[in-house]
């Protein structure tokens, strides 16, 4: 056995997961929502357990030293020197997509964003009063999912005033080239709008020769008309624990974002801090060992669509989700049709893109395996 067990199946039943309850009781392998099947890292188990043995879990404030080793991380991988100030901790993500939108523009402004996407992206503009304006992705002849900057200038108008990126983009796993990205920011520049750049899946590049850049560090202008997410939850498996961070380094923009969460947003929990600093500072090998395991079970998926008739695959960059596209298959609905074979899926038509489906593969191999065979013996019973 490796350092890490990542191979050893958890019984997650009856532990009020959101991936486990949606299945109860029914023979179907929970591939969906994008948490994964492992344990926690060794370091953050720890810390956790020792934060637990004190015993008080009083008010908290996110503590200094977390502070400290965020802004470390932001130098020392993206060369990025970021103001403490600038830090805005949040209990999700998504709370700050919510966030960005209310307190960008006016009630009625356009919110843009490519399409197919993480689905919170879809709804929250409708949430905040404004108005979503999706933008497809094209693909291309490799099957890629690109960013069509003529579709992107067709559709801004003036009250468009705020673009919300996902990159490393889910679902596609596609992680976005300096190249795209100074497009994207030429494009907000041109038409003055702020970015806010869902970067949460930024440490789980499977491609090596890739890397992640952050949209705020393209330049200092760039900067001052973003606001940044980041969270330790998906690349460490704590998304329970409720932790996140936006880095708004523009003055005015970080105080309409934090009076839009006074008396609404809840402080993060405390526990979250405490995994959020050992994920970040102590589990590199941990973290080595998860991208190894899933570039594994990544081939496994890309292998076994290649040689299955009916499913289709664009290599997956980054990420733990492999988005399918199963337009070729003669049935009403697919993600039902691979419940029935028992495997849960994400259903495309919830990220804007009918005909696709999201497969997690952030699970034992053992596991993605008997979920994969499910999948190709269902596919040979139909007349393809
Ligand atoms: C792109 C993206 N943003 C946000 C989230 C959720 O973040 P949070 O749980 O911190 O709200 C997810 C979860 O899958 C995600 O994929």
């Amino acid at each position: 056995m490796d350092a890490f067990d990542f191979d050893t199946p958890i019984n997650r039943e009856r532990t009020a997961s959101l991936k486990w309850e949606r299945y109860r009781g029914r023979d179907i392998i929970p591939l969906w929502v994008a948490d994964m099947d492992f344990k926690a890292p060794p370091p953050v188990i720890n810390a956790l357990q020792k934060r637990l043995d004190h015993g008080v879990f009083g008010y908290t404030v996110p503590p200094d030293s977390l502070v400290e080793v965020v802004l470390e991380m932001l130098k020392v991988k993206y060369a990025w020197e970021v103001e403490p100030t600038s830090l805005v901790w949040l209990p999700g993500v998504v709370s700050g997509l919510n966030l960005a939108c209310r307190s960008v523009g006016d009630i009625g402004d356009d919110v843009m964003t490519l399409t197919p996407v993480y689905p919170p992206f879809l709804a929250v503009p409708g949430l905040s009063g404004r108005k979503l304006s999706p933008v497809r992705l094209a693909r291309d002849e490799r099957q890629y999912w690109q960013i069509d900057m003529d579709r992107l200038t067709h559709a801004v108008i003036r009250q468009t005033s705020l673009f919300l990126l996902c990159n490393p983009h889910n679902p596609t796993g596609r992680i976005f080239s300096r190249r795209d990205l100074t497009d994207i920011a030429m494009f907000c520049e041109q038409n003055d709008m702020v970015i806010c750049s869902d970067e949460i899946h930024c440490d789980l590049l499977l491609d090596q020769d890739k890397a992640h850049i952050p949209i705020a560090t393209l330049s200092p202008e760039i900067a001052r008309r973003t606001i940044t997410l980041m969270a330790p939850s998906k690349t460490y498996n704590i998304p329970g624990l409720s932790c996140s961070l936006a880095i708004i380094e523009n003055h005015d923009l970080r105080s309409r974002f934090k009076q839009c969460m006074k008396g609404f947003s809840p402080d993060v929990n405390l526990l979250g801090y405490v995994a959020a600093k050992a994920a970040y500072r102590d589990c590199s090998q941990w973290h080595t060992a998860l991208i190894d395991y899933l570039v594994g079970n990544r081939a496994l998926v890309e292998d076994m669509v290649r040689t299955t008739s009916g499913l289709e695959v664009n290599h997956v960059e980054a990420t733990y989700l492999a988005w399918l596209d199963v337009r070729g298959l003669p049935v009403e609905s697919s993600a039902l049709f691979f419940e029935d074979a028992g495997v849960g899926l994400s259903d495309g038509k919830d990220f804007g893109e009918p005909g696709y489906l999201r497969l997690n593969f952030g699970c034992p191999r053992s596991t993605l395996a008997r979920a994969l065979d499910r999948m190709a013996t269902a596919l040979e019973s139909m007349p393809l």
